[in-house]
């Protein structure tokens, strides 16, 4: 066989990156893969050498973490890369401005050490992929794996090596509006999802060509605000936080994450910013990590807010005691170090220590060797056909279908007429989702995705009334395009829902996308209600009441009270905020082109009141399930409206013979659990297995049921496959409250294997002594 010779030296550099310490000679890669450079042994002199050389002042500018955006800004950023007082920007996205600040880092500063540039590519850079909740709904960790490798494929392409994503906060509580940015409330499914987007963004290790470096975000508990209020205090138990909060985080520390974002709030009464027992007790004694910890933008500052520390003095030297590696943006550290230094509080020995792991992600990553953007390069990568197609495959895999009566869905591609309702059916913006400020691609608008598809069909859109949010967004005047203060006063919105209900009478088919702005969801979007905000609810009333078939798609970043929805509307899709190829993906579901097969994340609420709500929770007494009792509430209901993991399809499935390799087993031995999938229906789909366990008792109360294995299996009809789940110390071990420590206890376990956290296939087996 012969290969191209390019190929070639790229398959010799890849195998090299695995196999250095047995083939340490193949040094003539060094330039094509940065990956030589990780070479622990290698890093570590250089990192001293290095590290010998540099004065006080250039240690702390390494890390110093300034703004390249036109706030928060100081104004003598170039003389400062010069004197070596920076060691990394945020928001960097002019791709000239950062070639030229490399240049300077490189050519005119003392000791040349590259720059970081750092950007938060959550879900895409110039080709904007599903939000994370979403790729999370697609319960296949390969989506946000190549979503994430396209993104940092372009992301570097413009200059960024650095990207402030995934963030892997469990989120139990849709009022947090940052739900949307992570995978949800499980931490089984979480740490599928940051292992795959670690992978995503690095490769297969840190200096892999066309990636970025990733940081895992934000440590820790974050997602638990009390009352899903942003910012706001968590008080979280040990028990959970290492249960259910850190193990996203810990499974990116081991894929070889190699930053960690620290959160804003309060921990139990101690910010994460400053916060020892997170940055250093768990994080660097417990989980080894090797990487450098950047808090988040004004963090440092903001120890002064908390009433944490007296002064800044205080904030830095809090800061920097607890772990802080690189301060964003407050530029606190650059101040105070000095002095602190000077006086003896903190040793130079101790500035070392912080300083090495950023020179040495600097040099595993190959920037030392390979600092500047080929701008010959860039063009063809923002502009490759390839992540368009898979922004559209991966929008397909995320989409749930929640509700299909009758055969609602698809619909029937000689419909002749269709009323297009809603404000989110053609907005860009929203149809991208928050962080899609790069997206210079509007995203296809469903109108648009439908003609496509349907060229023959009369498609009359009205809008049905705008939506705002009542209290505008702090971010506003960051982002070109944001919707501000509401525009249209209360008759012009009845005028535009009696529009639509018209246009609605006049067509076949109804197809209504409603939700949320993109500004509704994500930092500083909370909300004390999960309605469907302006009067969304009546215009959908008044559209079902004329009896058409009608279609619900929601467009947002986390789940909305549709529990009316629920019993009146046909066929409802969750279509979350899809990216650039919104319409395209939306009307490929809606017309059957792709099958639905991604599965909610998260157990949808009934309504706010109901948060926060999770499947993993202990039953105590007298259970909801006990048709006794029915429910935690006099109102109706206190169960999800749909289960954590369920997701429809068109064709249907059936989970059958559920076999355990042996029903007793010791501690720390292996067990597999296996079942049978079938497609049961006419057309090929996916169904997700998912594999549940319960331990009945033990040192501690456990959770009802826990999420220990899933599988997405693409079944044509009549086809089976079975499923092969591993179960042992990994899964059945867990953080007891009573015994202070890891444990896995010889008591008797359930096992639920089915398509939803409602799962019936159920065996048994014990843990012996
Ligand atoms: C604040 C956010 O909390 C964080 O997620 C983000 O990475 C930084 N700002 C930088 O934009």
């Amino acid at each position: 066989m012969t290969f191209p010779r390019v190929k070639l030296v790229i398959f010799l550099c890849a195998l090299s990156a695995t196999t250095l310490s047995v083939f340490p000679s193949v040094a003539s890669c060094q330039n094509q893969n940065a990956s030589v450079a990780a070479n622990p042994e290698n890093v570590r002199k250089r990192v001293e050498e290095l590290l010998k050389k540099m004065t006080l002042e250039e240690k702390i500018g390494q890390l110093n973490q300034v703004s390249a955006a036109n706030f928060l800004n100081p104004p003598n950023r170039e003389e400062m890369i010069r004197k070596g007082q920076i060691g990394s920007f945020l928001w960097s996205v002019d791709s000239a401005q950062l070639d030229k600040y490399q240049h300077i880092a490189m050519e005119e500063s003392r000791l040349r050490i590259p720059l970081l540039f750092g950007y938060d590519v959550i879900h895409g850079y110039r080709t904007v992929f599903p939000v994370p909740l979403a790729m999370a709904a697609s319960w296949d960790p390969q989506v946000p794996e190549k979503a994430q490798a396209f993104a940092a494929r372009e992301a570097r392409a413009a200059g960024i090596n650095w990207t402030f994503a995934p963030m892997v906060d469990i989120a139990r509580d849709a009022r947090w509006g940052r739900i949307v940015e992570g995978a949800g409330e499980d931490p089984y499914l979480g740490a599928a999802m940051a292992r795959s987007q670690v992978r995503g963004f690095q490769g297969p290790e840190l200096g892999a060509p066309d990636r970025v470096l990733a940081t895992v975000k934000h440590f820790g508990g974050y997602g638990a605000a009390e009352g899903g209020r942003d910012y706001d205090p968590v008080y979280l138990p040990e028990t959970s936080l290492r249960n259910v909060y850190f193990p996203s985080f810990k499974a990116a520390v081991d894929a070889g994450v190699g930053s960690l974002m620290s959160a804003y709030m309060d921990l139990n009464d101690v910010p994460a910013g400053g916060n020892r027992w997170l940055l250093h007790d768990i994080l660097r004694e417990e989980w080894k990590f090797r990487g450098f910890v950047v808090t988040d933008a004004l963090t440092t500052k903001d120890l002064v807010t908390h009433g944490f520390a007296r002064d800044e003095k205080d904030a830095a030297y809090k800061a920097f005691s607890a772990g802080v590696n690189v301060d964003m943006a407050s530029r606190i550290l650059a101040a105070q170090l000095p002095e602190l230094v000077r006086s003896g509080r903190i040793s130079e020995a101790q500035i070392d220590d912080a300083v090495r792991p950023v020179l040495a992600v600097k040099f595993r990553m190959g920037l030392f060797e390979h600092p500047y953007v080929d701008p010959a390069k860039a063009s063809s990568v923002l502009n490759d056909p390839a992540a368009r197609e898979y922004a559209r495959i991966a929008a397909e895999r995320t989409m749930v279908l929640l509700r299909n009566e009758n055969h609602t869905l698809p619909l029937s591609k000689t419909a002749s007429s269709i009323a297009l309702i809603g404000p989110l059916a053609n907005e860009p913006m929203d149809l991208d989702g928050g962080w899609g400020v790069q997206g210079e691609t509007p995203a296809v608008t469903v109108e648009e995705g439908l003609h496509k598809e349907l060229p023959n069909a009369k498609i009359t859109f009205a809008r049905g009334g705008e939506i705002r949010r009542t209290i505008p967004s702090q971010f506003e005047d960051f982002f070109p395009g944001s919707k501000k203060a509401p525009q249209l006063t209360y008759e012009q919105n009845s005028k535009e829902i009696e529009e639509a209900v018209a246009a609605a009478r006049s067509s076949d088919v109804s197809l209504l996308v409603l939700g949320e702005l993109a500004n509704m969801s994500g930092e500083y979007g909370s909300r004390s209600t999960l309605e469907l905000p302006g009067r969304q609810q009546e215009l959908l009333e008044k559209v079902v009441t004329l009896g058409k078939p009608t279609v619900l798609v929601l467009v947002g970043g986390r789940p909305l009270n549709i529990t009316w929805a629920s019993q009146h509307v046909p066929a409802i899709v969750m279509a979350w905020q899809p990216g650039t190829e919104a319409g395209n993906a939306i009307a490929h579901i809606l017309l059957g082109d792709a099958n639905p097969g991604g599965k909610l994340p998260l157990s949808w609420p009934r309504s706010a009141g109901h948060e926060p709500l999770y499947y993993s929770r202990n039953i105590t007494q007298y259970p909801e399930t006990d048709p006794q009792y029915r429910s935690r509430y006099w109102e109706g209901p206190s169960t999800p409206l749909y289960p954590f993991g369920f997701g429809l399809s068109y064709t249907t499935f059936k989970v059958s013979d559920l076999r355990l390799s042996k029903s007793a087993l010791k501690a720390g031995e292996p067990l597999e659990a296996r079942a049978q999938v079938t497609n049961t229906g006419g057309v090929a789909g996916d169904e997700v297995v998912q594999l549940y366990i319960h331990q009945r008792a033990g040192s501690t109360s456990r959770p009802l049921r826990e999420l220990k294995g899933f599988e997405r299996v693409a079944l044509q009809p009549g086809e089976s496959k079975t499923v092969h789940f591993p179960l042992g110390p990994k899964e059945l071990t867990y953080w007891s409250s009573v015994r202070q420590g890891w444990v896995e206890e010889a008591e008797q376990f359930d096992v639920w294997v089915g398509d939803s956290s409602a799962a019936e296939a159920n065996a048994t087996f014990r843990v012996v002594e």
